[in-house]
Order: structure tokens, then sequence, then C-alpha cells
């Protein structure tokens, strides 16, 4: 939500910058735009409705050298993309410019304040108010000036400030927003992660809330709002740019779909002990652990459908009650949560705004909080008592896929070695799972290669009006995940239902445009599946199901077939969702989408 990249050093900053927004468009495309102090002292803005190459053409192919400066890629949330609401936003003397992640909730009282005060302010964002504060706070000092700014600001913020007199110096702060800090060789950083630096340093400093970090080539010195000095470690980043590149695919997310094995793999590397499962990370909350009662996961989109196989598993092995909730509800509805509470909080980011929220909510009343995400630093891991890895390495595409199968199989593991120390998860059971888990990596493969036939099937089913997408047990959440990818990057409507509720409403909407995408892989609800199944052939409805290699009786009821390897049922979910996926993309490309950056959505969702 929103992408911010910051620069001082001797190279030339305004391609360093470019380069930077490229990488973290992810984040946000509705317009993007930088600023730089150029060799002669000038503050040169350029910014843009449209995506980053529209500001790059924008800029020609000689934009002033500068050895400082700052960008920003925009989801927009006060403001519709503009050229004039893009970011950076400047002050009144035209001196002072601002990027910023987050939302000023009390923008409107600062903008009649400082329009009282005789300011000149240009757009409609919330973002403005910033800059204009600073300049009244500003005598010879940018990084005290944005401190007595910041105690204005109620919300959210990751903030960059370039002050043109001060030509070596970027201000950062954050609350409730990622800002990271990159250390380089006579060069530093700032930016919303590590994507948009790596390429240059893998030395971070993750900035906490409240932190203000006053950035010069040679390092920085961080401080809270106060200015009082506080001490943050150096983290180095664990993979190399490549991992956030394309490397030879069309489409970040069909490369991250490719990946999917190798993400396993990583996600149960040191986790899978001869016969059980081990996850070192929760050694330090076992005591608590002991008295669990009840399970809440809390999480938003994609990670809320790996949630609901977690929720199934923790009530299966550990016999309390267990459940998963979105978290923009958990919040504004919660259980009854005390120390005998156990929350999961599950997001790819680790910075979704509502699962910080709930789970922050969840810490506050007692519950035991871990985490499970894909990003180390991040603000849920400082919410959480434990935080659990994916381990997947970078994942770019907007469209989750990577993610998915990890956060599953990372629950799986979760669930297992907690029943496991509760001694509740019989021996041989755990030596089935960890079996069937070391023979995951290898089956997800097979099933890359068993869903080629998804390009030509895309032809057949690109025009369709609609999809209904069902599934039962484990099978659900494959079939809200699959509708989901379908949403997202085909834009055609697309509703995932549990199988046994189609003849409750959705079923009147079958006809032969609209297509029945069953999860009928092997399970102890296959014949109910079928039976579904049964019920939309009948309505003419073309049948697509996703079944286990093997099974005869499937060709002879379905339109088409899409075979994925047997598994365990806990993991079916891994290996169904696969083939959904490509579906999915072979549907949007078919149809002529952004498969990567589909409109209106961001890849990380840090407002409420
Ligand atoms: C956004 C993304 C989704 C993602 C959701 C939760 O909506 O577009 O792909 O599933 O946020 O993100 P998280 O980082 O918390 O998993």
């Amino acid at each position: 939500m929103c992408g911010i990249v910051g620069y001082t050093g001797p190279r030339d900053a305004g391609p360093v910058l470019l380069d930077g927004l490229r990488r973290l468009e992810y984040r946000g495309y509705d317009s993007a735009g930088i600023a730089l102090v150029t060799e002669s002292g000038d503050l040169f803005v350029e910014k843009r409705a449209g995506k980053v190459a529209v500001l790059q053409d924008a800029m020609g192919d000689h934009p002033p050298r500068a050895g400082i400066g700052l960008g920003h890629t925009r989801w927009a949330t006060h403001g519709r993309p503009s050229d004039l609401n893009a970011h950076p936003h400047s002050d009144c003397t035209g001196r002072i410019t601002v990027v910023h992640n987050g939302i000023v909730e009390n923008f409107r009282e600062l903008r009649d304040e400082l329009k009282a005060g005789g300011h000149t302010l240009q757009s409609e964002t919330d973002t403005e108010v910033v800059a204009h504060l600073v300049e009244d706070a500003y005598a010879g000092d940018l990084a005290d000036a944005v401190r007595v700014a910041l105690a204005r600001l109620e919300g959210a913020y990751a903030l960059v400030v370039l002050h043109r007199d001060e030509p070596e110096r970027l201000v950062g702060a954050r609350l409730n927003a990622p800002l990271i800090v990159g250390i380089g060789a006579g060069e530093s950083f700032l930016a919303s992660d590590a994507a948009a630096i790596v390429a240059y340093t893998k030395q971070v400093i993750f900035l906490a809330d409240g932190d203000v970090a006053d950035v010069t080539p040679g390092g920085a010195v961080i401080t809270d709002l106060s200015g009082a000095v506080v001490e943050r470690k150096i983290d180095i980043i664990p993979w190399s740019v490549e991992a956030a590149e394309k490397g030879g695919y069309e489409h970040f997310m069909l490369k991250e779909i490719h990946e999917q094995p190798a993400a396993l793999t990583s996600a149960m590397t040191g986790r899978l002990r001869h016969d059980s499962v081990c996850l070192e990370e929760l050694d330090p909350i076992r005591d608590r652990l002991t008295g669990i009662d009840r399970v809440e996961l809390i999480a938003c989109g994609t990670a809320y459908y790996a949630s609901l196989v977690g929720a199934a598993l923790f009530q299966e092995w550990l016999g309390v009650p267990a459940r998963s909730t979105v978290a923009s509800e958990f919040r504004y509805s919660p259980p009854p949560i005390n120390a005998r509470t156990l929350v999961v909080a599950v997001t790819q980011s680790g910075e979704t705004a509502d699962t910080i929220a709930a789970s922050r909510l969840a810490g506050d009343r007692g519950a035991l909080v871990i985490s499970v995400t894909n990003t180390v630093g991040s603000a849920i891991t400082r919410e959480s008592h434990a935080a659990v890895f994916l381990q997947a390495g970078p994942e770019v595409a907007v469209a989750a896929t990577k993610t998915f199968v990890t956060q599953v199989a990372t629950l799986v593991m979760l669930a297992a070695d907690v029943a496991h120390h509760l001694g509740r998860l019989p021996a041989a059971k755990e030596q089935e799972l960890v079996a069937a888990l070391r023979r995951l990596p290898e089956q997800a493969e097979r099933a890359i290669e068993l869903a080629a036939t998804t390009e030509e099937m895309a032809d057949r089913y690109a025009e369709a009006a609609g999809f209904m997408y069902i599934g039962r047990s484990f099978g659900y959440p494959a079939a809200l995940e699959g509708a989901l990818k379908i949403k997202e990057i085909s834009y055609l409507h697309a509703e995932g239902y549990a199988a046994g509720e189609l003849k409750h409403g959705p079923i009147s909407l079958l006809d032969a445009d609209v297509p029945l995408v069953a999860v009928a892989t092997r399970s102890a609800v296959y014949e109910k599946l079928i039976s579904n199944l049964m019920e939309g052939k009948a309505r003419d409805a073309r049948v697509l199901a996703v079944a286990t290699e093997g099974d005869t009786q499937i060709e002879q009821l379905a339109t088409d077939v899409l075979w994925v390897p047997d598994t365990l049922e806990p993991l079916s979910t891994i290996l169904a969702v696969i083939p959904l996926q490509l579906f999915a993309y072979h549907v949007a490309v078919k149809r002529g989408r952004d498969v990567d950056q589909p409109r209106n959505l961001a890849k990380s969702v840090t407002v409420e």
C-alpha cells in the first residue's frame, strides 16, 4: 500500500530511485513521483498519474543528476489518482518535500488550521499537511522539525522528508506502516521494504513504531519522537536481488507458481525431525501453550483462506474449539479472550492493518499471540509472542500463490507441533503426516506439470459469464482461493462456496455460461461432493473438476479434469490450488489482463 524509497550518496539518485520504485510497484500503482535535489541545489519534482513507466517517460532520458532524492508509488486513499495528488508533496516555500504511506486521520482539522495560518495547499491528500507542518516547525534542523510535526499527526505513517537546503539528509519516520533503513558503503537508503534496495545493500535496520531516522551517506541516527537516541540492530537480508526478478518468466505470478515446490521445501527446512514436527520458534512460549483451551485464527484475503485449514487442524488435533475469522470482523466483534486463548495471526506481508490491529487487541486482552508471516522484521512480529516465518522468499505478484501454499504448510506444522507437545497427536499419525509433508514438494512439481492443460482450457473458459467454485472440508479453502484468483486477475465474477450450500441459493446462477469448478480430490466427503457436482451438471453447467490422479469415475462426470497427486487430506488444499492458480493465470492472460498488477488492488493493505 504505497511504496517509498529514498537515497543519499555518491550515485546518481534518479536511476536508483526509479529502479526502487519499479520493485515496489506491487504495493500500489495508480501514480508515482520523484523529488531530487540537483547538483545546482534546485528541488526537481516530477509526478504522474499511472504507473512508474509513465513517470519515467515524463522524466525523459536525462533527468537531472542528483546525489539525494525520494520516490513514491501510490495506492490512493485520500484524493483520486491524479498528477496533483501523486506524491511527493511540498510546502509553500518549495523547499521541503514529503512522501508518505498510511493515513493522517486528523488531516481535515490540520488542513483548516494550516489554511487559517496562511498556507496554500494544492492537493486533496492527507499527506500534504505534513510538508506544511514541517515548514512551520523548521528552524534549521530537519530532524527536529519532523519530530515536532509528527507530534501533531494521528493515524499511521511511514514518511520520508527532504529539505533542499540540507542536501545530504533524509529524515524517515514510522508508525504502523513499514520503513527500513539501508546501510551501504558511503551511501544510505530508506524504503518500504527490502526489494527496493537489495540490489545495493543487504544491511538494513527495521525501524520500530515511533522511530525517527536521521539518514546521511555515512549512516543513520535513530531517535524516538522526543529526540532521544535509540539503538537498533542491523539485519542482513537473506535473499538476493534475483529472487525479486522475473527470471525469464513472462509474469511474476507464473514464476512464483513455479517456485512453489522450492518454497515448500524451504518452509519445511529445519522443521521436520525424523518422524516429528518441531518449530523452534515456539520454544520460548511452550509453558503458555500447555494451558490453551481455544484457538482463534485471524487473517485477511488469501491468508484467511489458508487459516481455515489451520483452524480445522487445531480443532481436530488439539481437541479444543478453533476457528478463523477475517481480521476486520474480529476487531469489532471479538470473541471472549483470555490468557488461555491462542491467537494465530496469518499475514504474508506482516503489515496488513486489520490483522495487526486484531492481534494487538487480542494481546491486550491477555491472549498468547503467534504470527505466521513471510516478512522478517515486519510489524506483526512485534505484536506477537512468537513469529513463525514462511521462508517462501519474496512474492512480487499482487495475487498470492507461493505464500498461500506455504501458509497452509506452516499452519499444518504449527498445529502438529502444538498437538505433539501437548501429547495429543498420536505418533503414528504424526509419522504419516511427516512422510506426506516430505513428499509434498515433488508432488507440487507434478501438479504444475499436470496443469499444463490449463493453457488450452483457458481458451474454452475465458469468455464465461462467471464461475462457481465449490469444495467441502479441505477442498473448501482451495475453492475459495481458486475463485479469489480468478476475481483478482481476470476481473470475472467467481464465487467460492461450501459445496453443500450450493443448493441453498447459488445454484440458481448456474447455466451453460457459468461453469462449476469442483474441488473433488480424494477425501472422506468425496461422494457428497460428487452429488453436488451432479447438481450442477443437471443445470447445463460445464463442470471443471480438480481430482486425484487415478480417479476413473470423475472422467465420466466432468467436462474437464485437472489432475493432482494423492496426499493426506489436510495437505490436499495445497495441491488442489495449484491447477486453479494456473487456470486463473491463463484465463487472465487470454483476457489481456495486467496479471501482476491487477486494477484496484495492492499487495499489502496498510489501511483499515
Ligand atoms: C491484499 C492482497 C492479498 C492478500 C491480503 C492479505 O488484499 O492483495 O493478496 O491476501 O492483502 O495480505 P497479508 O499480507 O496480510 O497476507
